[in-house]
């Protein structure tokens, strides 16, 4: 196999998928706007692997910079994560969103069957399955609406990349629905780098925790869960960047569409999670009980025994550790990548 391109391998996620593709002794080709990240993550990933990945600060929907990539470098498959991800913000600037995720994974996929390299593992979400029809979810479950933009382009890029497919059995098209990923790498020294206040609760959790920010704000305690606020399947980021290294092998298989959720199976309510994060750190959380946000769901949890039976993969990270291992980041690096 050639070398594999990673968009978006400078992300939270991506550069956790870079790592362990390395470890797992393959190839790798970075592209990334750094729209959303710091290029220090890559001195990060090669003092953590001892080797720096090939880097390209590039668009992906720059058709040149992806063609002049893909002419100079062997690549095989693509692991496409790059893309816009605030919920909120997609609802203030929807052309933005679409432009980004949509026009850039066209032109992208564009460029991959002009140079023949029809596999593709594209980063989707939870989300589709909007208020899920039953938990735990399954890979039937229907989709559902999307409450917002973001959530619309990860619809949209399944119907488009399964469509695609579908007219080109040469194509290896792999969804890799991911449920809530926390936590960062064991070393401490690569995780999350939200921009500004966190939407996200861990990362939320992890300023209150740091004195950065006051108390957290828990979106609702009048949820149908056990304890009324929302319940997520929390899932640590190294276990889904090892989904990715499993599902590259599947590509290696035979062509086909594959659809696999990545979680662990496990609902958690944010006051659990509190209380994990508590217990497992020694720090303080406060918190106050707020009004509901809009477009949230009481719950959300993966039935990920797909990925088990086809990928040989399962979550092995429990909770503590998702809950010490982001800790451990946001504690030594305050600023993220800046300080
Ligand atoms: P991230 O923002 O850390 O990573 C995305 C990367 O893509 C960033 O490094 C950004 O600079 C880059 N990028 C954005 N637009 C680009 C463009 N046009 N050209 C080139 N690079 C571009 O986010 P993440 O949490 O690592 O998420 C990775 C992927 O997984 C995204 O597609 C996201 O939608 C999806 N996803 C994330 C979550 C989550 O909760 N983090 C959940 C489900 C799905
Ligand atoms: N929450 C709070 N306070 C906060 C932030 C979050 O109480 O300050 C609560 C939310 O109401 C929800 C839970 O914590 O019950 C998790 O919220 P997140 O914002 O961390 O995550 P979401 O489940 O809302 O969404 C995330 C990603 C989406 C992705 C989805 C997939 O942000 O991009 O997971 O399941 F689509």
């Amino acid at each position: 196999m050639g070398k594999i391109l990673v968009t978006g391998g400078a992300g939270f996620i991506g550069s956790h998928t870079v790592v362990e593709l390395q470890n797992a002794g393959r190839e790798v080709v970075i592209l990334d706007n750094l729209s959303n990240a710091s290029e220090k993550v890559l001195g990060r990933i090669e003092a953590i692997t001892g080797k720096a990945p090939v880097f390209y600060k590039a668009d992906i929907r720059d058709r040149q910079a992806l063609d002049d990539i893909f002419s100079k470098e062997d690549i095989s498959a693509v692991i496409h994560f790059a893309g816009l991800k605030a919920v909120g913000e997609s609802v203030a600037k929807p052309w933005e969103y679409y432009d980004n995720n949509i026009t850039g994974t066209l032109t992208l996929v564009d460029v991959m069957r002009k140079h023949g390299c029809k596999n593709i593992i594209f980063s989707s979400s939870a989300t589709v399955y909007g208020n899920p029809a039953f938990v735990p979810i399954t890979e039937e479950c229907p989709k559902g609406q999307c409450t917002n933009p973001y959530g619309w382009t990860k619809s949209m890029l399944e119907q488009i990349l399964s469509d695609i497919q579908k007219a080109d059995n040469e194509w290896n098209v792999i969804l890799l629905r991911y449920f809530n990923p926390i936590g960062a790498h064991k070393s401490g020294t690569m995780g999350e780098n939200p921009n500004g206040i966190p939407n996200n609760l861990m990362p939320y959790i992890t300023q209150v925790a740091v004195g950065k920010l006051k108390e957290l704000g828990v979106f609702g305690n009048d949820y149908d869960t056990h304890d009324g606020t929302g319940v997520r399947d929390y899932i640590h980021v190294v276990d889904l960047a090892i989904g990715h290294v499993k599902a590259l092998d599947k590509i290696d298989e035979k062509p086909g569409l594959k659809i696999y959720n990545l979680g662990t199976g496990q609902g958690y309510s944010v006051l659990d999670i509190v209380k994990n994060f508590e217990e497992a750190n020694g720090v303080k959380i406060p918190y106050s009980i707020k009004d509901r946000r809009p477009g949230d769901i009481a719950e959300c949890y993966a039935d990920a025994s797909l990925a088990e039976k086809e990928l040989g993969w399962k979550a092995q990270y429990g909770i503590r550790e998702m809950c010490e291992d982001s800790w451990r980041w946001q504690k030594n690096n305050p600023n993220g990548y800046e300080g």
